[in-house]
Formats: structure tokens, C-alpha cells, sequence
């Protein structure tokens, strides 16, 4: 019989919990109705369940034609500044599910820009973290690579920050093409604990175990991360509910690690567990 171990480091964040707790409170107190500002966090399974119970995720281009006195949750990864102008202006009640350590970087950012620095965001051009950042710091660059950095325009003072789940390598690489460049570069590492913690956890059990199953959104970029940082080690298979595990994956494995992103809840790992301990069960 396989034995499954779940790394020491999986699954929900400290940010995506309270912003489940934050929308559950919400959702639990009754009145107006509730949406959420795009998918409150990166997991289809939890948004759809949301909306089972009241909270219908909403891009900006809504906000406006939604009634005055309805709640609007901010997600845990950042909006733009003029969504909660707007959602203000419409006359809804804000609540802000945005992750307080993305907020340290919308305000390093501003800070930055202020001081006249040309701002550098490293992340991932396009995700709604990075492009909530941006609206923090308008005329900031995104830079996903060593390249992007070398195609920066040039610049007297050059300001750092990192999208939160971004790699260490992306910014060591990324900082010493900026030094190699620029005569002055101050940089803000934002990236947050938990995403190299996951990280970190998820290589370790990959090098001791058979085979990984990686669970959470497949719009996730850190989930998606952690299911690479296992497949350059074992056989790997990402998952975002039970129903998608295939038993001949785990034929032949005797140890199987479990991972999660940081938006994967508990409940979402016990399940995937509990359907793998019956999996390797019925295969002995
Ligand atoms: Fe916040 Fe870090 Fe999670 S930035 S949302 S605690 S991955």
C-alpha cells in the first residue's frame, strides 16, 4: 500500500484565509447583495461555490450599473485605486479582501513613484496582481525576465518592487542586469514568505516520494509553479478537485507527496487525500 504525505508547507495562505473569512462573514450576516471583484481568489472550485452562496464575482466594466447599497469584496491579490473610487462613487459598501502584504507593495510602489524613482515591477505582465500594482505607480514597467530588464529605457534612479508569489532567482537575476545598468537601483523585496515556503516544502518531499500530486486552481500561477518545481523531480500530476485523479498514476508509486497552493483551502487537500488513501487502498 502507497503511503501519501502531505508537505510541510501546503495550501491556503494567510492572505486567501482571510479573505475567505472575510466573504464568509459577509456572506453570513445576510442583507444586500454580495459580489466580488473578479475571482475573489485563483481557484474555480471556491468561486463557483461562492457564487452558489451569493457572491457573484464581477469585473470592473460592471461596477457602475450594480444598485447602490450592494457589497463589493476586493480579492486577496489588489485592484487598481479606481476600482474602489468607482465602487465609492456608485454608492456600494466596500469591503477590502485585499492581502495586507499586497498592500505593502502597492504602497512601496506608490512611494517609490513619488520620490521620482522609474518604477520596476518583477512579475508576470497581465496577472491582476501586477496590473493592481501598476495602478499604483501609473508608467511603471513590468519585467518578467533578464531580458525584459536589459530592454528597460534608460534612467537615472530605478525603483524596485516584486510581484508577491515571484521567484528569488527572477529577482537576483533581474536586479544584476538593473545594477549592471543603472547608477542607482533600490529595490523592495515583496515577494511573500509563503510562496517560498510552499515552494521550498513542495522540492523536498518531491525528492523523497514516487510521485506528486499538486492540487489547487489551474489559473494559479503559484499552484501551477509548485506543480513544475515537482515535475522537474518526479511524475507529477495537478489537480484541482478529487474527481480528476487517475488511479494508473499511481501505480507502481509507494510514496506519494501531496502539495497545494496558497489558494487551495483545507478542505480541498483532505478530500484529495481522502480519495487517494482509497485509491491506494483498493490497490493493494
Ligand atoms: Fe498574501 Fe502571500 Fe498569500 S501575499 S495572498 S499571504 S501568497
Amino acid at each position: 500500500m502507497a503511503t501519501i504525505v502531505v508537505a510541510d508547507r501546503a495550501g491556503a495562505c494567510f492572505g486567501v484565509e482571510r479573505a475567505l473569512s472575510l466573504v464568509d462573514g459577509v456572506l453570513s450576516a445576510g442583507g444586500t447583495p454580495v459580489h466580488t471583484m473578479g475571482p475573489l481568489i485563483h481557484n474555480p472550485q471556491v468561486v463557483a461555490s461562492l457564487e452558489e452562496r451569493g457572491a457573484d464575482a464581477v469585473d470592473d466594466g460592471a461596477i457602475r450599473g450594480l444598485p447602490a447599497g450592494d457589497r463589493l469584496v476586493l480579492r486577496s491579490h489588489g485592484v487598481v485605486p479606481e476600482v474602489a473610487d468607482e465602487a465609492a462613487a456608485a454608492g456600494l459598501e466596500v469591503v477590502d479582501a485585499t492581502c495586507p502584504y499586497v498592500k505593502k507593495v502597492h504602497r512601496a510602489a506608490q512611494r517609490l513613484a513619488a520620490e521620482g524613482y522609474e518604477v520596476v515591477v518583477v512579475g508576470q505582465a497581465g496577472h491582476p496582481e501586477v496590473e493592481g500594482i501598476l495602478g499604483h505607480a501609473p508608467g511603471a514597467h513590468v519585467v518578467g525576465s533578464a531580458a525584459d530588464a536589459r530592454a528597460l529605457p534608460d534612467a537615472r534612479r530605478v525603483g524596485v518592487v516584486v510581484q508577491t508569489t515571484t521567484e528569488k532567482g527572477l529577482l537576483d537575476e533581474v536586479v544584476s542586469e538593473l545594477l549592471a545598468r543603472f547608477g542607482e537601483v533600490r529595490v523592495h523585496n515583496t515577494i511573500c514568505e509563503a510562496t517560498r515556503e510552499r515552494q521550498e516544502a513542495a522540492a523536498r518531499l518531491a525528492d523523497s516520494v514516487d510521485a506528486m500530486v499538486v492540487i489547487g486552481g489551474k489559473n494559479s500561477a503559484n499552484t501551477t509553479r509548485l506543480a513544475e518545481i515537482c515535475a522537474g523531480r518526479v511524475p507529477t500530476c495537478h489537480v484541482e478537485s478529487a474527481s480528476e485523479l487517475d488511479p494508473a498514476f499511481l501505480a507502481g508509486a509507494d510514496t506519494v507527496g501531496v502539495t497545494a497552493g496558497a489558494s487551495t483551502p483545507a478542505t480541498q487537500i483532505h478530500e484529495v487525500v481522502e480519495a487517494l488513501e482509497a485509491m491506494v487502498g483498493e490497490g493493494r
